[in-house]
């Protein structure tokens, strides 16, 4: 046991036997609620479980996070085979940190500002205290030398907060979410706290290089700290410089669960009779997203309306199914895109439609995944135009269930997909006339050309999933030096 004493903990906990600790915004699992009125939980359907899973199980994990609901108990409980533990907040934090924080500064703000951000110190305060929650919860779980992985844009303090409460344990932060260019993370009044929290963590992963840049060029303006490629120097009070190294790690999606899906039977006998349905058009045009102002909803929408008005598509030939799921419904920026959205979808109805058939079949709804493998498998045309996008998963989930190698994927370019996936047909969702071109020769497309096309994507896809994603991270954090030996004397003495 030499060098794997216990430390002494600078605070917050004396630590618990986990090996492995996932932070991240919310639990992966979701409160089921069954006829008899019993409720039960199950896995929510997201590639990062899936991934983490095998990880959890090997390395004796835990999961830290929110339930989605106020008031959570405490207490750490086990659900689908899975060690969780959960982070209560009340409904003034939901309200502050959540909708406030999260979701009305630091979500418009690193995407471009596409909607304004909204600074309020209020907010800040309640990120502060739910992030020092988190914190305390990891320090609490995790074991000797445990490896811990924070996730996201709503958890960026926790790396800083959770080093000074243990110098023993490895920190990982991955950002599903891109990181903005200096010019617009300046705004930020809180830039130097995020970045320093960020920099507790031992390794920082971005989805592309682009982010990546971006946050080395905040450590150097925000914080006046040295790089060196992609190493930042953290200077200690109390000891040598740290070393942070900040990294690419494109997240992917469990490619084979997908695959499998989309071979079911019962998921294939779906989607024959969506086709059918909808009156077996000759083209079925869709777009899958979490209603959000991101996700260029309403060019795909404007683009489409233009193209059946000028009888370049015409109803029921084509029909565009537009599945936009419920999300973040109290935050005012989302209210009121559902009003244009919904406004738009009736008007393209209103002018397009005939009796018995619509050109936009609108769903503001969530489903689960069959029937999300069924709805890609019924689409001759994926429409993903989103005007800025950490990855974009459901432009990979399209491709790995197009088994029989059909189906044209367009693609905005402001996606971190768009970096892996050059046969797409790649758009800039900002050009209108530019997407409507683009949507014409999707929906034309010679067989040949669109199998060249999607094969090459599938290869990537394949290669390159959720499982290697989280291995290629965790084995870059795990080649850091082991926190318990090298900081026994000191809190860290890794060479600067
Ligand atoms: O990274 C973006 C993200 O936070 C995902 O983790 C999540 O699936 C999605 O946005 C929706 O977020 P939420 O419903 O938690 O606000």
């Amino acid at each position: 046991m030499a060098g794997r004493e216990r430390l002494a903990h600078t605070g917050g906990g004396s630590g618990g036997d986990y090996g492995f600790v996932v932070a991240a915004s919310r639990l992966p699992v979701d409160q089921v609620e069954g006829p008899d009125g019993t409720s039960e939980w199950r896995t929510s359907p997201g590639g990062l479980v899936s991934a983490l899973e095998p990880v959890m199980r090997k390395a004796d994990g835990v999961w830290i996070g929110w339930s989605g609901a106020a008031g959570d108990p405490a207490q750490p409980f086990d659900a689908a085979d899975l060690h969780l533990v959960t982070v209560s907040l009340s409904a003034e934090e939901i309200r502050k940190y959540y909708e406030g924080f999260c979701n009305a500064t630091l979500w418009p703000l690193y995407h471009d500002v596409i909607a304004p951000p909204g600074f309020h110190r209020s907010w800040w305060n309640a990120y502060v205290t739910v992030n020092r929650r988190y914190a305390e919860a990891a320090a609490a779980q995790a074991g000797q030398g445990a490896t811990v992985w924070v996730h996201d844009y709503q958890l960026q303090l926790v790396p800083g907060m959770l080093r000074e409460l243990r110098q023993d344990v490895r920190i990982g932060h991955f950002m599903h979410i891109p990181f903005p260019g200096w010019g617009i993370f300046a705004q930020l009044p809180w830039r130097r706290q995020i970045i320093e929290g960020l920099l507790g963590a031992d390794v920082l992963g971005f989805q592309r290089h682009g982010d990546a840049v971006n946050f080395l060029q905040a450590c150097r303006r925000g914080a006046k700290l040295i790089t060196k490629g992609t190493l930042v120097r953290v200077p200690s009070p109390s000891g040598p410089a740290r070393e942070v190294h900040v990294g690419t790690y494109p997240i992917s999606i469990d490619t084979a669960a997908y695959e499998q899906l989309s071979r079911q039977e019962p998921v294939r006998a779906r989607a024959r009779e969506i086709r059918e349905a909808l009156g077996n058009p000759r083209v079925v045009l869709l777009g899958i997203d979490r209603l959000d102002y991101t996700k260029g909803i309403r060019h795909r929408l404007n683009a489409y309306g233009e193209l059946l008005g000028e009888g370049r598509l015409i109803s029921p030939d084509a029909v565009l199914i537009l599945v936009a799921s419920p999300s973040r419904e109290r935050v005012e920026h989302y209210r009121q895109l559902r009003d244009e959205i919904e406004v738009t979808v009736a008007r393209i109805n209103g002018e397009h439609a005939e009796l018995g058939s619509s050109p936009v079949h609108y769903l503001h709804q969530t489903y689960p995944r069959e029937e999300m493998a069924a709805l890609y498998l019924a689409a001759d045309v994926m429409l993903v135009t989103s005007l800025r996008d950490g990855m974009n998963l459901v432009a990979k989930e399209y491709i790995a269930c197009r088994g029989d190698e059909t189906g044209v994927l367009v693609l905005s370019e402001f996606t971190g997909a768009a970096d892996e996936l050059p046969s797409a047909l790649l758009v800039n969702p900002h050009d209108i006339e530019g997407l409507k071109d683009t949507i014409v020769r999707a929906t034309a497309m010679p067989a040949a050309e669109a199998r060249r096309r999607m094969r090459a994507m599938r290869r990537r896809v394949r290669e390159y999933d959720v499982q290697h994603w989280a291995a290629t991270f965790l084995d870059d954090l795990n080649r850091v030096p082991e926190p318990a030996q090298g900081r026994l004397t000191g809190p860290a003495d890794r060479a600067g």
